[in-house]
C-alpha cells in the first residue's frame, strides 16, 4: 500500500517495523526497503522480497550517531571525522561490527555499514522504531534503484505492506560507501558525497577496484541495469542512423548531433551534474519502458558527483 508520509503513516510504519514487517521509506538518495536490523526473520524478508542473494550485505540506518555504539566494535578517527562532516547525509561508513549483529545483515562479514540518512521521514521513522533499520534500495535485485514511491509500488507493491511516499529523492544516486579501519579509509562505492569532498576531510583515499569482489559484494559489475541493453559511447557519431531510429540517447547535458534517435534525454539542460544525478534512475526506468531496442549513454567524467553517475552507467552497461 502506498501512503503519503504523514505523521500518522510514519507512526504506523514504525509499529510495523517493530512487529517484524518490512516498510519502504524515502531517503535523500533513493527509497529504501527497511526492516528492524535486530530481527533476523524480518531482515530475511527483505532478501526474499528483493530476491537479493544472501552474500550482499545491507546498510544499517540510524537516527543519530549515538546509536553507533550498539553496532560498531571500533570507531576509528577517520570514521569520527567523516560522521561529523557528513551525517546526517548520503555517506555510509563501514567499520568492524559488534558480535551481536546477525550475520544475515552483514552477509557474514566482520564489518557493518552504517549511515544516518538526511531525510525527515527516514529520521522520524527510525526514531519512532527506536531500533537500527536495515535497508537496501527498494528495487528487485540488480534493477534500477527507485527514486520515487511509484517506482517501488510498480515493482514491489504487492510484496511490501506499506510504502511511505514523500515525493522524489533529492540526490537520486545512492550513498557513498567508505570503509574505515585503523590504517585508513577506502572508497567502496562512489555516491552522492563526492570523493573530493571526502578527501577534504580525511585526506587522500584509496579507491576499491571497480569489480573488487571482497570488500563490497554488492558492487557487482552488472547492477542498476535496465532490461534493454545499455551501451556506453563517447559521441553520438558512434551510432548509425539506422540504429538511432530504435534507440534512445541518454546524456547529462544536451549534445549536438542527437537527431534521429527515437528519444534523446539530456538529464540537465545546463549540464548540472547534481540535477543529472537526481533524474538518472527515473530516466533509465522511463527509457526501459517505451519499447526501444537499446539505450546509448554518454557518461560524465569521474569528477564530483559525475563519478557516481559514470559508475552507475558502467554497471548498467555491463552484461
Ligand atoms: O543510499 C543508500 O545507500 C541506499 C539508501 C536506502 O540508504 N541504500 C543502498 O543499499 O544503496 P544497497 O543495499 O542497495 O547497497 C548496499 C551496499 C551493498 O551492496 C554493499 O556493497 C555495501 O552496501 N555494504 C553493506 N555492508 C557492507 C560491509 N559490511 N562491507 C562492505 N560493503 C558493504
Ligand atoms: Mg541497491
Amino acid at each position: 500500500m502506498l501512503k503519503s508520509a504523514t505523521s500518522e503513516a510514519i507512526i504506523d510504519a514504525a509499529a510495523r517495523l517493530r512487529r517484524g514487517e518490512c516498510v519502504a521509506f524515502p531517503t535523500e538518495t533513493v527509497y529504501g526497503l527497511g526492516a528492524d536490523a535486530s530481527n533476523a526473520r524480518a531482515v530475511a524478508e527483505i532478501f526474499a522480497i528483493k530476491e537479493r542473494p544472501s552474500f550482499d550485505p545491507l546498510i544499517v540506518h540510524i537516527a543519530d550517531q549515538a546509536q553507533v555504539g550498539g553496532l560498531a566494535a571500533a570507531w576509528p578517527a577517520s570514521a569520527e571525522r567523516l560522521a561529523a562532516a557528513f551525517w546526517p547525509g548520503p555517506l555510509t561508513i563501514v567499520v568492524a561490527k559488534r558480535a551481536e549483529i546477525d550475520d544475515i545483515v552483514t552477509a557474514g562479514l566482520p564489518s557493518v555499514a552504517i549511515r544516518v540518512p538526511d531525510h525527515p521521514v527516514a529520521l522520524e521513522l527510525i526514531r519512532l522504531c527506536d531500533r537500527p533499520v536495515a535497508a537496501p534500495s527498494a528495487n528487485p535485485f540488480g534493477y534500477i534503484s527507485p527514486t520515487r514511491a511509484e517506482h517501488v509500488a510498480a515493482q514491489l507493491g504487492d510484496r511490501v505492506p506499506l510504502i511511505l511516499d514523500a515525493g522524489p529523492c533529492r540526490c537520486g544516486v545512492e550513498s557513498t560507501i567508505v570503509a574505515c579501519d585503523g590504517d585508513g579509509a577506502v572508497l567502496l562505492r562512489p555516491g552522492a558525497v563526492s570523493l573530493e569532498q571526502i578527501e577534504t576531510v580525511i585526506g587522500p583515499l584509496a579507491v576499491a577496484a571497480r569489480d573488487a569482489p571482497v570488500q563490497a559484494p554488492g558492487q557487482l559489475a552488472s547492477h542498476y541495469a535496465p532490461r534493454i541493453p545499455l551501451r556506453l559511447i563517447t559521441t553520438p557519431a558512434a551510432v548509425t542512423l539506422e540504429e538511432r531510429r530504435t534507440s534512445a540517447l541518454l546524456t547529462t547535458a544536451p549534445v549536438s548531433d542527437s537527431t534521429g534517435f527515437a528519444r534523446a534525454v539530456a538529464l540537465s539542460a545546463t549540464g548540472d551534474l547534481g540535477e543529472a544525478a537526481a533524474g538518472l534512475f527515473a530516466a533509465l526506468r522511463e527509457l526501459d519502458a517505451v519499447g526501444l531496442r537499446r539505450i546509448y549513454a554518454i557518461a560524465p567524467s569521474d569528477q564530483g558527483i559525475g563519478r557516481a553517475i559514470a559508475d552507475r552507467l558502467r554497471r548498467a552497461a555491463h552484461r
